[in-house]
């Protein structure tokens, strides 16, 4: 392999998530692997402005592949917003001998990697870390099969002491801007509907849809909706509709909230956080850079950032089809 890099820095960077851990020790490995030194980068773009950087090897990620959350922290920068920022991480990088870059990290990690990169022509290459799975250019985000596999956990749970009840639960799951969790483990836990940022269902569509659940014999129903709807403007907003509306309903709400991005990560993320670190530290020693790794077919493969960036992470129909059907 072509290898002028000699230093690489790795960082988490954005909204958490299960398997970056994972990502973290494969990119560690991997570099020992190759007789390259890595250094973990504390909280994200803060702490390359503040140089906060620790030499790791293979002994120092021991132990985390089953860890939630991530060993080198995560932080939102106002600072890399800004040029002076940035130049402060790139003087820092400089000073250390670090060569070139992996971001775990979403969208806005990524944006902000390629305009250190285009700034200072700074090699770096994206591992696209969140549960939302809101990424184009990758079926999957680290993070999010591990996620789906924790709400429908819960909404098995919740859906014991609902039909206990013969109650109604309104289920907030994540999901800021897509509905792929929401449409996902709304198949996955019986959902009676689903209620996504992608489709406008209606509050009296809805309603019609529960009246015609319940003439059908179920006494119990579970709605999953994710954050981003735009039907009501919260989902007690949607309790009280229904509440109004249909008085033989005994309406509950539950919003999952942040449980929903800890835990441990599922075999899936574990091996595709394994797979995506040796892919973007051999990526950058063979000269590649601007890229984010991701999983199309089965196989792992680059995407140019400024696609992963620009393009929109798209829902897949059939899932609302199913679910129509399933839910009758
Ligand atoms: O990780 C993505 C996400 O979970 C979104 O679905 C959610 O809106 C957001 O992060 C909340 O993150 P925070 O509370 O860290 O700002």
């Amino acid at each position: 392999m072509l290898q002028t890099i000699k230093k690489i820095g790795v960082l988490t960077s954005g909204g958490d998530a299960p398997g970056m851990n994972a990502a973290i020790r494969s990119v560690v490995r991997t570099c020992a692997f190759h007789d390259i030194k890595c250094y973990g980068i504390y909280r994200g773009y803060q702490g390359m402005i503040e140089g906060d950087f620790v030499e790791m090897d293979a002994r120092s990620v021991k132990g985390i592949i089953n860890k939630g959350g991530t060993i080198l922290k995560s932080a939102r920068s106002q600072g890399f917003r800004t040029k002076e920022g940035r130049q402060m991480a790139y003087d820092r990088l400089k000073k250390a001998g670090i060569d070139a870059l992996v971001v775990i990290g979403g969208d806005g990690s990524f944006t902000g990697a390629m305009i250190f990169n285009k700034e200072f022509e700074f090699p770096v290459m994206g591992i696209p870390g969140t549960i939302d799975n809101d990424i184009f250019g990758t079926t999957h985000t680290l993070g999010y099969d591990t996620a789906l596999n924790t709400v429908v956990d819960v909404i098995d749970k919740i859906r014991d002491t609902a039909s206990s009840h013969n109650r109604l639960f309104f289920v907030e799951v994540m999901g800021r801007d897509v509905g792929h969790i929401a449409l996902n483990v709304g198949i996955a836990g019986g959902a009676e509907e689903i209620l996504i940022p992608e489709e406008d269902l209606g509050l009296d569509r809805l309603v019609e849809s529960l009246r015609r659940s319940k003439k059908s014999g179920k006494s119990s129903s579970i709605v999953v909706v994710a954050e981003g709807d735009k039907i009501g403007k919260s989902v007690f907003e949607l309790k009280d509709y229904v509440d109004q509306n249909m008085e033989d309903y005994d309406v509950r709400v539950s919003v999952l909230g942040h449980m929903q991005r800890g835990g441990p990560p599922s075999c899936f993320d574990r091996v595709f956080a394994s797979r995506m670190g040796v892919k973007a530290v051999e990526s950058l020693i063979t000269g590649k850079s601007n890229y984010m790794v991701g999983m199309k077919n089965d196989l792992i493969e680059l995407t140019p950032f400024d696609q992963a960036v620009k393009g929109k992470s798209k829902i897949n129909k059939e899932l609302l089809r199913v679910s129509d059907i399933m839910s009758i």
